[in-house]
């Protein structure tokens, strides 16, 4: 079975399906709305030039989201936009995002085609004592080798009243319990695509490094997955098992496994007939 994070092109019509299907951008969108406006108030007050860094940003909407409301809160300083991600195809859909977008003539971004891993590289070599005020890490420390240490690493870059953002998948979740339970069926065992929150709670309260947590609800609609031969279906199979046409690669067993787990009453409630699976996410509001 092959891994469809190594399938850029695949992997982004995949997360569009999530987000088409799911309550994910737009429970993420109610938070930065919410929640963060008051926190992103109190970073680099009076400073002339914001800078931001985004790892894993996909596509950059949730991003964005969170540089708007950030410049609403310093409606004078520039925003410097630093943006790691190794996907050409999500990269690309960001930079059009961009200039779709009225009213960003105060952000200035910088692109960086590759992974987390290969970024602290180039930061390295870069030689530089620039600090960030926001860092976001959202949704994407699952395929970072050691994410304890890369989270460390980008933390080490914070300014002193910086914050990190990290979204993972709630510990508690439906989804990431059906990655713990297959984790070792679906991928080579040196992935961390088992990872969720309460992993990274582990670790940061093992470190004593200060944050706050907060709960984002949503659902995904699943309904398809049961009916053999439905194209959606086998889409939403990929997406969940991470999994290239994981009906058609996966061993039957398997496949069966993963279906009743799909289906079974602790994993996803019936609404109207219709399957709705928990991937609810937890947001991570890292201290410098
Ligand atoms: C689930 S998407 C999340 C995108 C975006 N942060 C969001 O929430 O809309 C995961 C992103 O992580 C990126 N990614 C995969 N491997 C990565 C790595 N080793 N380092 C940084 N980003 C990575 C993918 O290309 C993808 O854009």
């Amino acid at each position: 079975m092959q891994n469809l994070v190594n399938d850029h092109s695949r992997y982004l019509q995949t997360f569009e399906l999530l987000l088409a299907n799911s309550a994910e951008h737009q429970c993420m969108k109610e938070f930065i709305h919410s929640t963060l406006p008051d926190i992103l108030a109190s970073i680099g007050a009076g400073e002339p030039t914001l800078n931001v860094m985004g790892v894993g940003s996909g596509s950059g909407e949730i991003d964005l989201e969170i540089i708007k409301v950030l410049h609403e809160k310093h409606p004078t300083a520039k925003v410097d936009n630093e943006v790691v991600e190794p996907s050409k195809e999500m990269l690309n859909k960001y930079k059009t995002l961009i200039s779709k977008m009225p009213g960003l003539d105060y952000v200035t971004s910088r692109w960086n085609t590759m992974t987390a891993t290969a970024f602290e590289k180039e930061w390295k070599m870069r030689n530089t004592d620039k600090k960030m005020h926001l860092i976001n890490l959202i949704q994407m420390l699952y395929y970072v080798k050691d994410p304890g240490a890369t989270v460390s690493f980008y933390r080490s870059l914070l300014h002193k009243d910086g914050k990190a953002l990290v979204i993972l998948l709630a510990g508690e979740c439906s989804w990431a319990r059906l990655v713990s339970t297959f984790h070792d069926q679906l991928w080579d065992n040196k992935t961390n695509q088992d990872l969720s929150s309460k992993h990274l709670k582990i670790f940061l309260d093992s470190k004593k490094i200060p944050y706050r947590n907060y709960n984002l609800k949503s659902l995904l609609d699943i309904t398809e997955c049961f009916t053999p031969g439905n194209e959606k279906g086998e889409r939403i199979l990929d997406l969940l098992t991470e999994v290239v046409e994981f009906s058609k690669s996966a061993p039957p067993e398997l496949k069966e496994a993963v279906l009743e787990f799909l289906k079974h009453p602790d994993n996803s409630q019936e609404v109207n007939g219709r399957f709705l699976f928990d991937c609810s996410t937890e947001a991570l509001l890292i201290d410098a």
